[in-house]
């Protein structure tokens, strides 16, 4: 049986924008006008790679929910099933929620900055539980509202490394996207930069070293042509992003904000 999964970040949202600079992590930013204009080019690639979702996925911000309504909305898909999980959230940044790059580069120093950013097992520092970016009261998290599976305890949830994205992606992938790519169907995926980095570690079998070296630009639809078989789920080979040259641009960009020089307010 064959399938396709689309996976891709939401577009621009106002503090990713480079003046702006801002960690986000779970805290409910919104998309930037240019990241709504990203959300739809990205639906007219998905529609000109001949590709028609009939299911997606989504976290619980804002920044990826609306992302994905756009694309839809292009593909004249909007009546598809949508289902929304905390385990498609962006990594819990921690400390960092709220912060600016440039701050944290310079509180911490290049290397261990770099590592708390991109390295695959180690947390920034916990968020405090009187900051205003942290969620230990947010309704979203309700145990009511969980996606079947469990839901996070949002006061026990203070930092996240991309080991910890893993290991709560981990049963949500095999037990709600699996089942749908073995059943043939075209499954979109619009979910945060740490996630797609988790995502794509497991299905290209990236190290915990050379992951270091991924970013993720906004906006990009990236495809795997997947097949399933007697039981057992297989890629043919490495995504493919729907425009190789804005996705290079992009992932630049993201580099970018994490340099000495870089702004942010
Ligand atoms: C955020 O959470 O701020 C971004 O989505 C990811 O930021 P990063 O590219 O610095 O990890």
């Amino acid at each position: 049986m064959h399938a396709e999964l689309i996976i891709m970040r939401h577009g621009e949202s106002t503090w990713t924008r480079k003046e702006v600079n801002r960690f986000a992590g779970w805290v409910d930013v919104p998309l930037t006008e240019r990241g709504r204009d990203q959300a739809r080019k990205a639906g007219g690639l998905i529609a000109g790679a001949g590709l028609s979702p009939d299911l997606v996925f989504t976290s619980l911000l804002k920044r990826s929910i609306v992302t994905a309504d756009l694309v839809l909305d292009v593909l004249d898909r909007s009546w598809i099933p949508v289902q929304r999980t905390w385990r498609l959230n962006e990594r819990h940044y921690g400390a960092f929620q709220g912060q600016t790059r440039p701050a944290m580069l310079a509180r911490y120093g290049q290397d261990l900055f770099s590592t708390y950013r991109r390295s695959f097992d180690v947390r920034p520092p916990q968020i405090d539980t009187d900051s205003p970016y942290f969620q230990g009261a947010d309704p979203r998290y309700a145990p009511e509202m969980d996606d079947g599976l469990g839901g996070p305890d949002p006061a026990a949830v203070r930092s996240e490394c991309l080991k910890d994205v893993q290991a709560r992606l981990e049963p949500y992938w095999r037990s709600r996207l699996i089942p749908a790519l073995a059943e043939g169907r075209t499954v979109l995926v619009v979910t945060h930069g740490s996630v797609v980095r988790s995502l794509v570690k497991g299905l290209e079998g990236i190290s915990d070293q050379d992951i270091r070296s991924i970013n993720v630009p906004t906006g990009i639809p990236l495809v795997y042509d997947c097949t399933w078989q007697a039981g057992s789920f297989s890629t043919a080979g490495p995504g493919r992003y729907l425009d190789p040259e804005a996705a290079r641009k992009g992932m630049e960009e993201v580099a970018s904000l994490g340099r000495p020089g870089s702004a942010g307010v």
